[in-house]
């Protein structure tokens, strides 16, 4: 009976019909955004789709899998062709399904006519197979990297990472889940069936014209503020719903949007637990009602369904108050993350099936000594903002051509490797935000451990493992960070904001670890 139960909010369950519906309807906000918004409202429901698995398949000591990135169209909107990309499929991908110490040999195949790259989202694995825009996979050429999965169990994600072209390729549909399983996954006594009680929820906004194609940037704010869309897909499905089969359901969410930033809730506001963060299993589970995601972060949740009763996933305005609110003339030239939005409509099945005994203790989360450290290394981002509105203090004046976004008043440039670090270090990364916006910064090569927030010590939400942190205006993080395994003097690793039109327009940087 010390299964997690949300008894404290009984309360809320009496929610009628009707309040349900309307609290349903509330999202029409998106009205904000130009493009046609599409299918609101809790008439028209269709059947959350679930990616299909990626197995592998065992042959000579390794896994293989294959991906075709092909092009296609997708009926998101009944009766509208959407032109859109996928691996193997027509938008999205399938989930990989990859197991601790396994060899993984990767089969791609770039089937579209123009260049891609893919990049394994928060796996450590070396330089050269990492897929960033280095590897570019000409159209027509395929790209077999190889690796061992060295990390924790968890949720991670694969995408496009095409220079300058992240945004645009990922907008029309080239990325997909990637579950990692592991010793303590499996002994967590967390819903595990995949599809079932183990559901991946990969939440987008797009925006459509009116002919059902995909509109991305119609105007200079589109770039600044980065791509909002007004319309959510999760998992690819306009108005979702999903039937909840057992009392307890985990939810792994991935925030594959390229710009907005979700506040999940339930709208009777029940709480759920938090048990994984970007880098696997959190110590033990956090409860809590809300949960923010930016644009790569993702999270497990547990949620109880046993008392039966319908409830929607929805996304909170984000008060002006949060730390991540836009600041000044960037929270008035668009209503960034001020929307409520509906995510997911859920109604029980009746005859729920009971659920194991979730442990209490997930997994053992060593923190890394600050002690170990051999540097400190500090990262300043900034946004020009047309004339004369730069950040706060000021970055590099280099204004037009796009080059607005900087990181230590640099753009990217392949031709230059921002950081050499050596290999075998722990460095603490301290980045602060010069500008009046949110970013998501995240790093490649492993998963890292927040220090401090504004030399604050972390929520007990950021005490797991993560690989891409939220950064609010005037902010400073610090994290920890171990360099260890993978050398190569010639092949650059990224850090970069993770919305995507800054990434493609600037911010991002460069290391090597030697
Ligand atoms: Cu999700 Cu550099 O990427
Ligand atoms: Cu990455
Ligand atoms: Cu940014």
């Amino acid at each position: 009976m010390n299964r997690f139960s949300n008894d404290k909010n009984s309360h809320f369950s009496s929610l009628s019909r009707r309040q349900f519906l309307q609290s349903a309807s509330l999202y029409s906000a998106g009205i904000l955004i130009p493009g046609v918004a599409f299918a609101q409202g809790a008439q028209q429901r269709n059947p959350l789709k679930i990616p299909d698995q990626l197995l592998g398949t065992q042959r000579n000591g390794q896994s293989h899998y294959s991906l075709n990135v092909q092009a296609g169209t997708s009926e998101f909107i009944p009766g509208l062709r959407t032109p859109s990309v996928g691996y193997n499929g027509d938008y999205l991908g399938p989930t990989l399904r990859f197991k601790q110490d396994d060899n993984i040999s990767m089969h791609i195949r770039n089937q579209l006519e123009e260049s891609t790259t893919v990049h394994w989202h928060g796996l450590h694995v070396p330089a050269k197979a990492d897929g960033g825009p280095a590897q570019v996979i000409k159209s027509g050429d395929d790209w077999n990297p190889e690796f061992k999965i060295m990390q924790r169990g968890g949720t991670y994600w694969y995408h496009s990472h095409a220079l300058n072209r992240t945004g645009d390729q990922v907008y029309r549909g080239m990325s997909g889940l990637i579950i990692i399983d592991d010793e303590d996954n499996q002994q967590s006594g967390l819903p595990s069936e995949y599809g079932v009680d183990d559901i991946p929820l990969i939440v987008q906004d797009r925006q459509f014209n009116e002919d059902g194609t995909f509109r991305y940037i119609g105007t200079p704010r589109d770039i600044m503020t980065g791509m909002f869309g007004n319309t959510v897909l999760v998992n690819g499905t306009l108005s979702a719903e999903f039937n909840p089969k057992t009392e307890l359901v985990r939810f792994r969410l991935l925030n594959g949007s390229n710009a907005r930033t979700y506040s999940f809730a339930f709208d009777d506001q029940r709480t759920f637990k938090l048990v994984a963060s970007d880098g696997g299993l959190l110590s033990k589970g956090n409860d809590q009602s809300t949960l923010v995601l930016a644009p790569s972060e993702r999270a497990e949740i547990l949620v109880d369904f046993s008392d039966g009763n319908p409830v929607n996933l929805i996304s909170l305005s984000m008060p002006d108050s949060s730390p991540f609110s836009a600041r000044g003339m960037m929270s008035n030239m668009h209503p960034m993350n001020q929307e409520r939005m509906q995510i997911l409509a859920i109604e029980p099945q009746s005859n729920l099936s009971s659920s194991e005994t979730v442990r209490a203790e997930l997994s053992t989360i060593q923190r890394i000594d600050q002690a170990e450290a051999v540097r400190t290394r500090s990262f300043t981002l900034s946004m020009a903002m047309g004339m004369g509105m730069m950040g706060r203090r000021g970055g590099r004046g280099r204004m037009g051509g796009g080059e607005s976004f900087f990181i230590n008043g640099e753009v990217m440039d392949m031709n230059r490797v921002d950081a050499r670090i050596r290999m075998g270090d722990t460095e603490i990364w301290e980045v602060t935000n010069d500008s009046m916006m949110m970013h998501p910064f995240h790093v490649h090569f492993d998963q890292f451990q927040i220090l401090d927030r504004n030399g604050r010590p972390p929520s007990a939400e950021e005490m797991g493992f993560k690989d891409s942190v939220k950064i609010g205006p005037d902010e400073t993080v610090r994290f920890i960070m171990r360099f260890n395994d993978f050398s190569d003097a010639d092949t650059a690793y990224m850090y970069h904001c993770h919305i995507l039109e800054h990434e493609d327009n600037g911010m991002m940087g460069q290391f090597t670890v030697t």
